[in-house]
């Protein structure tokens, strides 16, 4: 059984990582994507909320489970017995920070491979900040989230 961790902030969850779990999901037998419970940024969702929004967003994915972590990815990784780390790669911009995370990762667990996924062109440009930028100065994120998140930032006032 292949297990791969796709770790990140989801906050919130985009079209763009809906896709990366898909297509993850049929390299893997099971995927956890894990959230990342407190960020080094500060997120704007609640660990609570993102989960619930990842739950709804990925539930038609039946190889992928959504979890919550602390600490040292690599911890968590091992826990779960993955082979792999799956990260989305956007734009040449997203090669320095996941080529150092890719390479301290390995050194301190060098059982599990980091893999990257190349985003799809249609979401290429797509973040959650932009995300959240463009909904709270009021401008349509339509198409660009899933519509569980639609519905959390509409009710949020955003
Ligand atoms: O969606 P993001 O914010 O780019 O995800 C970043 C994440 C959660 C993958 C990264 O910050 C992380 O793995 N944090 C856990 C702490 C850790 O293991 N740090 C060492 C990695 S170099």
């Amino acid at each position: 059984m292949k297990i791969a961790v796709y770790p990140g902030s989801f906050d919130p969850v985009t079209n763009g990582h809906v896709d990366i779990v898909e297509r993850a999901s049929k390299i893997f037998d099971l995927v956890y994507v894990a959230i990342i419970a407190n960020p080094e940024k500060d997120a704007y969702f609640d660990i609570k909320e993102r989960e619930e929004m990842l739950k709804s967003a990925i539930r038609h994915i039946r190889k992928a489970k959504v979890e919550s972590f602390d600490g040292l990815l690599v911890d968590y990784a091992e826990r779960k017995k993955a082979h792999a780390i799956v990260r989305g790669l956007r734009a040449v911009s997203d090669f320095d920070y996941e080529f150092q995370m890719a390479l301290t990762n390995l050194r301190m667990c060098p059982k599990i491979e980091t893999i990257f996924i190349m985003t799809d062109y249609k979401y290429s440009y797509l973040s959650s900040s932009l995300v959240k930028q463009i909904a709270f100065l009021g401008g349509s994120v339509s198409g660009l989230v899933p519509r569980v998140v639609l519905k959390k930032l509409r009710k949020r006032g955003t």
